[in-house]
């Protein structure tokens, strides 16, 4: 069973749209092992996105995603990963698809409301840095 971690950014958070986004991940049959709604730490944050650490929006990432709350998710299900960043739609909202939770509800890149992993290696490494293992369901509910 594949997991990927899903993070409501804070723009998200804001405009309170946490119901609609772990409705739709529930409507497609995915099951959520572990959730919080959290402020996360700078250093989360840098380890979170080190890999644009070289980026000229580097500092602004980071600015942004520790500026307020943010629900972070562990969720399960066959091929998860692929599917979710299909359900997010593409990263620059102008080109993600209406449907997708970007395409429906944002506006710009920067403030594009969901994070999702993009490969198994990203989930662990995602899930590692905001979850403790016992913060985790280990066995499903759905079956
Ligand atoms: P995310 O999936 O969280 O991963 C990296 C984030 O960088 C991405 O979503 C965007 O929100 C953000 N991003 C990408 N390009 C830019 C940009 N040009 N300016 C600001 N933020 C960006």
């Amino acid at each position: 069973m594949e997991q990927t971690f899903l993070l409501v950014k804070p723009d998200g958070v804001k405009r309170q749209l946490i119901g609609n986004i772990v409705n739709r991940f529930e409507q497609r049959g995915f099951e959520l092992i572990g959730a919080k709604l959290i402020r996360i730490t700078r250093e989360q944050a840098e380890y979170h996105y080190e890999e644009h650490k070289a980026k000229p929006f580097f500092g602004e990432l980071v600015d942004f995603i520790t500026s307020g709350p943010v629900f972070a998710m562990v969720w399960q299900g066959e091929n998860i990963i692929q599917i979710s960043r299909a359900m997010m739609g593409k990263t620059n909202p102008a080109d993600a698809a209406p449907g997708t939770i970007r395409g429906d509800f944002a506006s710009e890149v920067a403030k594009n409301v969901i994070h999702g992993s993009d490969s198994p290696e990203s989930a662990l490494r995602e899930i590692a840095n905001f979850f403790k293992p016992e913060e985790l369901l280990t066995s499903t509910y759905l079956d």
